[in-house]
């Protein structure tokens, strides 16, 4: 059976996840190219995660940022065989109800410049760009060097943002 088929017959459902984070290291690795970093921020914050049936499809993890009103969406990824049906935009939205609820405004996440897809993802789920950081990902933190993302070095990090509603 296919995702696609699968999904239309079994709508993802997203809640909090209370497991053990090692359980979904493999997905956070989709998204993050350096051990050391995941090693030192997994366990943080709250993890919202997509189920299929009894499978995890995908998951987001947020984290305060330490700044009054402000939360940053610091992991996320979904599962390569159910990309692009629309799991990712349902985690953000879930995310951004949560959040509203919590009289969070504004909700930052940052990625690769050099990730064009990913800078499509976000922008199509209501993100605006913010800032660009220079050499963010380099040995010095964590990244082995030689990494590309669509041709591209990844060497510079781009922070964007997205309002969220006051209810
Ligand atoms: C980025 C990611 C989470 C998107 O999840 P998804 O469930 O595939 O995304 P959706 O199906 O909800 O897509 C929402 C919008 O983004 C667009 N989009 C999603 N993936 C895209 C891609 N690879 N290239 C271009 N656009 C993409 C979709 O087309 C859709 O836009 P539309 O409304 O114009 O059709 C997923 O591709 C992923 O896990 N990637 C690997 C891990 C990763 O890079 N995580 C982000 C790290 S910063």
């Amino acid at each position: 059976m296919t995702a696609e088929t699968i999904l239309a017959a079994d709508e993802p459902r997203i809640d909090l996840f209370d497991g053990p984070r090692q359980e979904l290291r493999t997905l956070f690795e989709e998204a993050e190219d350096s051990a050391a970093q995941l090693d030192g921020y997994i366990k943080e914050g709250r993890v919202l995660v997509a189920r299929v049936g009894t499978e995890i499809a995908g998951h987001l993890q947020v984290v305060d940022t330490g700044r009054p009103g402000e939360a940053e969406l610091k992991n996320m990824a979904v599962h390569p065989r159910y990309q692009r049906l629309g799991i990712g935009r349902a985690l953000i939205d879930a995310l951004v109800n949560l959040l509203a609820a919590e009289r969070v405004t504004t909700l930052l996440v940052a990625t690769a410049t050099a990730g064009i897809d990913n800078l499509r993802f976000y922008q199509r789920c209501g993100f605006r760009l913010r800032s660009i950081e220079r050499d963010a990902f380099t040995a010095a933190t964590g990244y082995p060097p030689g990494i590309l993302i669509d041709g591209i070095e990844l060497r510079d990090r781009v922070w964007l943002d997205r309002e969220l509603p006051t209810l």
